[in-house]
Order: structure tokens, then C-alpha cells, then sequence
């Protein structure tokens, strides 16, 4: 091993400032492998709000920046710099903040949807591939074990032929005109098209459906027919979706994501239905999945015992019914990309298990998805190629 791999690893990270959502989510989940530490940041384009959350990590002042392009060259200049940055602004930042850390020769890792523009991720994946650097795209819900279990069954043929996939992401947190509420910022950059991008709806929660399926399934999507409403009065932005799905080679498939579905709270499903079997898994009981094989009952797996799976095995912190959730899954995608980094450092190759974690390429599939899904909509719910 090299020297730079022995060492704990080191981040910094855009955005995550005071009040904000993920930023916060992600530094917990990192913390939880003890391995790699936070030392940089530019946390607001709010300097005072900057320097404040620095003061609260206990970070050294003359490593939070002013602006994420002096971020980048100061930390790419510094013998101890970073080893990655942590991309956790609005969506429409996400393209610029990205390129400046790549260009630099910075390792990434960027919140989905990995940018507004389809041409700005297929530029971002040209440059990874260039530079030959590590990017993932935190699509958090691959990262739970049971859905690493999920995704061995489909793939191993458990399931037969793949027919119809069936999957929703409801919320409610958007029922009301959230936007008009003072300091909700969540509600009111989603729902604005110059820090969004094209849709709400489906780039914030529709996105993780589509790499969900993707991801377990291996199901590639030829074709789509969309319809988005805004039930909300006055609201610029999608807040509900109906997708139906052609997939290559025949299989089918209907998404559904909202956050006006009173009564939900973060209600992700993903049902896979085959010629021989059936799945199910539902991120607010993440700790098991549910296996139906058409001969007999239906065996509900769960976290932490034998029959989990190499994969999934390898992600679990706690035994059996000590449950893991959130968090956990955040850091698995972290513990696996952290994992590839360190071998990266050390000159050595990447097998396929060291690069399962969402990449680049599956950010630009989903900027696509929304680009599709926004064009489909837009043309009375036309099918549309992917
Ligand atoms: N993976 C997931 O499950 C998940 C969940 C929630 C949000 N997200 C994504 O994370 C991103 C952030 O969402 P959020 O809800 O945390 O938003 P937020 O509004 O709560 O936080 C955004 C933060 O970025 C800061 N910021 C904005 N522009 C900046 C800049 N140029 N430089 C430095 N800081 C800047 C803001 O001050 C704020 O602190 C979005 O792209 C969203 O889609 C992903």
C-alpha cells in the first residue's frame, strides 16, 4: 500500500450549511466508517453561514473557503488537500461545482440529480473518464443490503424472465404550498425552475425510482410515456408523476412519484414481478425483503443472517434485528466508493464489487430519465426513446 492509502481519508464539502437537509446526512453517514475525515469546505455562498458551520465542525479557518473555485485550486495545491469533495448544493450548481473539482483533479462525489442538463452530465462523464477519476452520485437507496440481496436474486435468474416492474415513491410534504412558508428553503428551491432544473417531482424522488429499477434489475428503459401535474395552485414545477415504462426486451414497467400523497411519508416501493417469482422492497422497512418464488410462500429475508448474500453481508454493522436504516445505507455507498479510492491510491486495480456504488454514467441516466419524462409530458404524454 501506498503511503497516501495508509492514511484516513480526507473530503470537503460544498453546500451543508446551516439549516440545510443533506449536507448533515452525509457527514454523519461518512463518520460512521471512522476512516475519513471532513477538513474543507465552502458550506454557503453566505460567508458568516460558511464560517459558521466550519467553527461547528472544528475546522481549520483558512480551509474554509470563500467560493468552491478557490476551494478547488487552493486544496488541489496543497500537499495534504483533499482527497474528494462532497457536492450537496441545489441541482443547478451541481454541474459547475463538479467540473471545477474534476478539472483540478479532484475525486467527486455529487447528490443526484447529478446536473439540470443533460448535456452539462454527459460533459461531467467525458471528464471522469478523461481524467480517469472516481465519481459517484449518491442515489442512496442502492446502498441498504436487502436491495444488494434484491439485485442478486434478479440477476442469479431467481425470478425468471423479468414481465412488469412496478414502483412509487410517495410523499407528502409538498400537499400545500410549502414554497410560501418562511425559511423553507427545501420546498422553495425544488419548486423553482432556476434551481431545480425542468421538473421537481421527478428529479428529486422520481430519479431514485428509476435508478432503483435500474440498479436491481439491470432493465435498460427503451422507450416512455409521462404525465406530470401540479396540483398545487400557483406552483411552476411537477408534483406528481405517472410514468409507464417499455423496457428493452420486452418487460414493462409504471412509476409513480409524489409529493402530494397525504398520508406518505418517504414511501419508495419497488415490486418486480417474473415469470418464476417475485420481489418486493420498501425503504421505511429496509431491513428485510420480501421474496416470492411462484411454487411456494413467500420468505421474508432480512438483514444480518446467512441467506442475505455475500454482497449484502459484507454492508451489515449490527446482527440481526438491530436495525439499520438511513444513515447506513448513505455510508455504505461511502464505505464502497472510500473502498475504490483507497485502492486507487494504492495502484491497485478495481474489481466489480470495489466499483458498486452509483457512478457518473448512472447520473447521466437519470438527467436523461427527467429529460425524457419532461418531453413525453410536454407532448401529451407521447412516447417518447429514451
Ligand atoms: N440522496 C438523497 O436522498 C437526497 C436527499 C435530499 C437532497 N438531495 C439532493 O441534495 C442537494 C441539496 O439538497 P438539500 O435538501 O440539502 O438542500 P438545502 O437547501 O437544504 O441545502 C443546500 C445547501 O447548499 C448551500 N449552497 C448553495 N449554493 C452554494 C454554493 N455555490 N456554494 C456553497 N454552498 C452553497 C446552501 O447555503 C445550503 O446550505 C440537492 O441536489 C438534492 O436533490 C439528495
Amino acid at each position: 500500500m501506498s503511503e497516501k492509502a495508509k492514511r484516513p481519508l480526507s473530503y470537503g464539502m460544498i453546500g451543508g450549511g446551516p439549516g440545510a437537509f443533506i449536507g448533515d446526512v452525509h457527514r454523519r453517514a461518512i463518520a460512521l466508517d471512522l476512516d475519513t475525515r471532513l477538513v474543507a469546505g465552502v458550506f454557503s455562498r453566505d460567508r458568516e453561514a460558511s464560517l459558521q458551520t466550519g467553527q461547528e465542525l472544528f475546522l481549520d479557518e483558512s480551509r474554509v473557503y470563500r467560493d468552491y473555485g478557490e476551494m478547488a485550486k487552493e486544496e488541489a495545491a496543497r500537499e495534504d488537500g483533499i482527497d474528494f469533495a462532497v457536492i450537496v448544493t441545489p441541482n443547478v450548481s451541481h454541474f459547475a461545482i463538479a467540473e471545477a473539482f474534476l478539472d483540478a483533479g479532484i475525486h467527486v462525489v455529487c447528490d443526484k440529480p447529478l446536473t439540470t442538463e443533460l448535456g452539462d452530465a454527459e460533459k461531467l462523464g467525458s471528464i471522469v473518464s478523461e481524467r480517469d477519476l472516481l465519481f459517484a452520485v449518491t442515489y442512496t437507496y442502492t446502498g441498504y443490503p436487502a436491495v444488494k440481496k434484491a439485485r442478486e436474486l434478479v440477476r442469479s435468474g431467481a425470478l425468471g424472465k423479468i414481465r412488469f416492474v412496478n414502483a412509487e415513491y410517495p410523499q407528502e410534504w409538498l400537499a400545500t404550498k410549502a414554497e410560501n412558508e418562511e425559511g423553507n428553503r427545501q420546498a422553495s428551491w425544488r419548486t423553482d425552475p432556476s434551481q431545480s432544473g425542468k421538473s421537481n417531482c421527478v428529479g428529486d424522488i422520481g430519479t431514485h425510482i428509476e435508478n432503483m429499477v435500474s440498479y436491481v434489475t439491470g432493465l435498460e428503459i427503451a422507450s416512455l410515456s409521462a404525465r406530470l401535474d401540479s396540483f398545487v395552485e400557483g406552483r411552476k414545477l411537477d408534483d406528481n408523476a405517472t410514468i409507464m415504462v417499455n423496457y428493452a426486451g420486452g418487460a414493462t414497467g409504471l412509476y409513480w412519484s409524489s409529493q402530494v400523497a397525504i398520508g406518505t411519508d418517504n414511501a419508495l416501493r419497488i415490486r418486480v414481478f417474473g415469470e418464476k417469482g417475485a420481489i418486493e422492497f420498501f425503504q421505511e422497512d429496509p431491513n428485510y425483503l420480501k421474496y416470492t418464488p411462484i411454487d411456494a410462500p413467500a420468505q421474508i429475508l432480512s438483514r444480518g443472517r446467512d441467506d442475505l448474500g455475500e454482497r449484502g453481508q459484507s454492508l451489515v454493522r449490527v446482527p440481526a434485528g438491530h436495525p439499520e436504516g438511513y444513515f447506513e445505507a448513505f455510508a455504505n455507498i461511502y464505505r464502497t466508493f472510500t473502498g475504490a479510492l483507497r485502492k486507487r491510491l494504492a495502484g491497485e486495480p478495481l474489481s466489480d464489487a470495489d466499483r458498486d456504488f452509483p457512478t457518473v454514467n448512472d447520473g447521466i441516466q437519470g438527467v436523461r430519465f427527467v429529460t425524457r419524462v419532461v418531453e413525453s409530458a410536454a407532448n401529451k404524454s407521447a412516447w417518447v426513446n429514451f
